[in-house]
């Protein structure tokens, strides 16, 4: 690798990512009446609900502490990672299996909640946890985006950042009448699976997006970038940006992408929630083969209109 190279290892091996934090404050509007009365983290892609499926993917990757920024009506989120006492007693007093219960169990101490009393935006929701994320750097789930893949995006995120450090961001190719819903990066220099960051845009209008290259949902970033937030600055429709906060940390810290390898499905819409069901089952060995012929079935039978 030569001296101009702009993807240089850190000569000091960069401080762990132990926390991270999951924006659960949002009101599921688009899966009413579904998620009237339960957090839209909580629908399930068969039997584990979305969030549980992120809080994986962050231990898989070495992270201790989770701070959920909630809101009203959420409480089942954390509900859902304690100890169901009842529940439990009676099913060792019936001789049932509890370890499906086993992903649920939390260290005491490592699950912390706040509340975004107000919804400011993206940006206004990782502010929220400002005091718990203190000066370590921090991981951000955005548990809509479903990432599978061995190993998970964040562990996959967690190795370049042992390599790189700074801030990074999972991000990902879609087609070009796509970009207008994302954050979306300008890419510099490029190796393997890193590219550098050099500009981002929220939401950028069509034919202005500095490439098809959005960010996914997930992100390890340095504490400064919550000094940035403290300003509380709106962008793209009017909201607290993220992506404008981590913009104004380009040439201060290192930032970089990382291509996720993997598969990435956006169960904040209805159709990438079925795909994301239907795809996990075709994947999972109790039931792929049942699925499958299921499916034929049901494709059979609904010839295309
Ligand atoms: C948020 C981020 C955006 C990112 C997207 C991924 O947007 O602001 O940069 O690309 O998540 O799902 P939202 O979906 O909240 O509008």
């Amino acid at each position: 690798m030569s001296a101009s190279d702009p993807i240089r290892p850190q000569a000091i091996r960069p401080k762990p990512v132990r926390k991270a934090v999951f924006p659960v404050a949002g009101l599921g509007t688009r899966f009413l009446p579904a998620t009237k009365a339960i957090p839209k983290e909580m629908l399930p892609i068969i039997d584990r609900p979305l969030i549980q499926y992120a809080v994986d993917e962050a231990r898989e990757a070495g992270i201790e502490q989770l701070i959920f920024v909630t809101g009203r009506g959420k409480v089942a989120l954390v509900e859902h990672f304690d100890m169901a006492y009842e529940l439990e007693t009676t099913m060792r007093e019936r001789d049932k299996s509890l370890d499906a219960l086993a992903p649920t169990r939390i260290q005491p101490g490592n699950l912390l909640t706040v509340r975004q009393q107000v919804p400011l935006g993206l940006g206004h929701a990782i502010w929220c946890a400002r005091a718990i994320v203190g000066e370590e750097p921090f991981a951000v789930f955005l548990p809509d985006e479903l990432m599978i893949g061995s190993p998970g995006c964040m562990k996959q995120m967690v190795e370049a950042y042992q390599e790189v450090g700074g801030n990074l961001i999972s991000v990902l190719e879609v087609p070009e009448d796509e970009v207008s819903s994302y954050g979306v990066i300008a890419p510099g220099a490029q190796r393997g699976a890193l590219t550098e960051v050099t500009g981002l845009v929220e939401k950028p209008a069509r034919g202005e997006a500095p490439s098809n290259l959005i960010i996914s949902g997930r992100y390890i970033l340095q504490p400064e970038g919550m000094a940035v937030l403290d300003r509380q600055e709106k962008g793209a429709g009017g909201e607290i940006q993220l992506t404008d906060a981590m913009a104004q940390m380009i040439g201060r810290q290192p930032f970089h992408a990382v291509t996720f390898a993997g598969k990435r499905y956006d169960c904040g819409s209805k159709l990438g929630f079925v795909e994301a069901t239907l795809a996990l089952a075709l994947e999972r060995e109790d039931m792929a083969g049942d699925v499958r012929a299921m499916a034929q079935r049901l494709l059979a039978s609904h010839p295309p209109r």
